[in-house]
Order: C-alpha cells, then structure tokens, then sequence
C-alpha cells in the first residue's frame, strides 16, 4: 500500500504513448506561470488559467487521502469517461488541504489532476458517475510557492505550509488577514519510485496581493 502511487504513476509513465520517446525524455505537461517576485525561500507565481479535475476526499490523512483521491482520477485517465477518453499523465498532481470548520486537523482533501491546456476552451468528457469527479476551472490568479524535497508526508506538509506562511508575513503581507492562507496545496511532481530528486511545492494562493501585476 505504500507504494501504491508509484506504481500507479509508474503505469501511467510506461502505458502512455509517451512510452515511444525514452521514458526520462517524456514531457509532462504543466500549468503555465510568470514569476512575478522571487525570494530566496519561496516565490510568487501568475498562473494562467487552469483546468483541474477533481477529487473530493473525506478523511484526516494528506498522505491516504492522496491515494484515494488519486485512485479515483486514474480510473478517470484510464478512459472512464463518457468518450473512453484515455489522458496523458500531467504534473504535478495537488492536494488542497481544506481545514475543518473548527479549526484542528483538516476533515476533507481535494485531489486534482491538472487537465492538459486543450481544455482550457473545451470540456473534457464528462467522468463516469460512480467516481463522483468535478471539473474545476481556476481563473488567472497568483500563488506562492516553497519547494521542497523528499516526500511529502502527513508529518511535514503543514510545517512547510507554516514556513511559507511565516516567510509571507515577514517579508510581503504584513497585516495580511491570517485567514486569507488558510487553505493550502501540496504539489508533487515526481512517482515515489524516485527517492533523490524530489520535487514537491506548497501552495498558497495569495490573489489579495496587488503589487506586481497580479490580479486581484
Ligand atoms: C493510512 O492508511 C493506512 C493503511 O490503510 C492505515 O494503516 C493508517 O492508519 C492510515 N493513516 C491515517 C493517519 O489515517
Ligand atoms: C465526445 O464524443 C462526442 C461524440 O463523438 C463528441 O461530439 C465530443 O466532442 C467528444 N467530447 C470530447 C470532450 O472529446
Ligand atoms: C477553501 O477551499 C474550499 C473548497 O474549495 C472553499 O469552499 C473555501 O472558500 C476556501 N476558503 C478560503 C478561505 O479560501
Ligand atoms: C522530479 O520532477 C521534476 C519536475 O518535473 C523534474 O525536473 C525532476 O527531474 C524529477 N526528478 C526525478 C528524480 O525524476
């Protein structure tokens, strides 16, 4: 079970037609970004538009959640879809943490797979039913983002979430209300086949920043 999505991330890398070029070779499609302010410890980055389709999972784990969630939008990529559609594997695949009304541990997880550019102006097909999936559109806004490596885990993703807020208030938002980064993603860019050269990033959306052309 630990490994679950690597192997699942794996099949997807070697069932893809990408599978033609060399597997290191294999371009992933991403989010377009600008970066508009950069800092030693974080960044703040203009996304374009983005398309997402979404999982929403009820549990207190980021790490099980993920899975979950994640199993769900396979099923999805694999071609249950109205058209039988089958989907490239994108990076990176993100978690939105949604805190719990009371505060404490966070209740629910929004897992999403980032739909490749093309739906930006047409819908994707339309998921089958039983996987309870939602199409997700976010308008151009700007988010910052920490990186940081290794894996993500229940044990570390708040704490980084912490630091990029503790940067944010030091250095840029002063008088920022706290709730305005409440919510926060977790991007994972790389299969758990791979312990050295990790990628993952925290996420926090920061739209009531105006400075430096982001919109507001
Ligand atoms: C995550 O799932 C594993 C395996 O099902 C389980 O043993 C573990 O308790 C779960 N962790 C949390 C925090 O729910
Ligand atoms: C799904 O298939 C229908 C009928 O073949 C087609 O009209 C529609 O454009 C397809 N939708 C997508 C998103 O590919
Ligand atoms: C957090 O995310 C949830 C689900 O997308 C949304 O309903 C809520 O408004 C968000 N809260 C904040 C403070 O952005
Ligand atoms: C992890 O993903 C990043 C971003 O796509 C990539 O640049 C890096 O080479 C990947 N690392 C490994 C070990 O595959």
């Amino acid at each position: 079970m630990e490994n679950w999505l690597m192997l699942l991330l794996l099949a997807i890398a070697f069932t893809g037609k990408a599978v033609v070029v060399s597997a290191a070779a294999a371009a992933y499609e991403s989010p377009q970004f600008r970066v508009v302010h950069l800092e030693s410890d974080f960044e703040i980055r203009l996304y374009m538009e983005i398309s997402w389709m979404t999982a929403l999972v009820r549990g207190t784990s980021f790490e099980n959640s993920t899975k979950r969630g994640f199993h769900r939008l396979y099923q999805y990529l694999q071609g249950a879809n109205r058209n039988s559609t089958r989907f490239f594997m994108t990076k990176p695949v993100l978690t939105s943490i949604i805190p719990s009304q009371r505060g404490g541990s966070p209740s629910s997880y929004i897992v999403r797979y980032y739909l490749p550019a093309e739906y930006n102006n047409k819908s994707p097909p339309p998921p089958s039913a039983e996987l309870n999936l939602q199409l997700d559109k976010w308008k151009s806004h700007c988010i910052a983002v920490r990186k940081f490596s290794g894996y993500a885990r229940d044990d570390n993703v708040e704490k980084e979430k912490d630091a990029l807020g503790s940067s944010l208030g030091k250095r840029l938002m002063q008088g920022v209300d706290q709730n305005q980064y409440y919510n926060y993603s977790i991007a994972q860019y790389n299969a758990s086949k791979h312990p050295t050269g990790r990628i993952n990033e925290v996420w926090i959306d920061v739209s009531g920043f105006a400075d430096e052309g982001c919109p507001v």
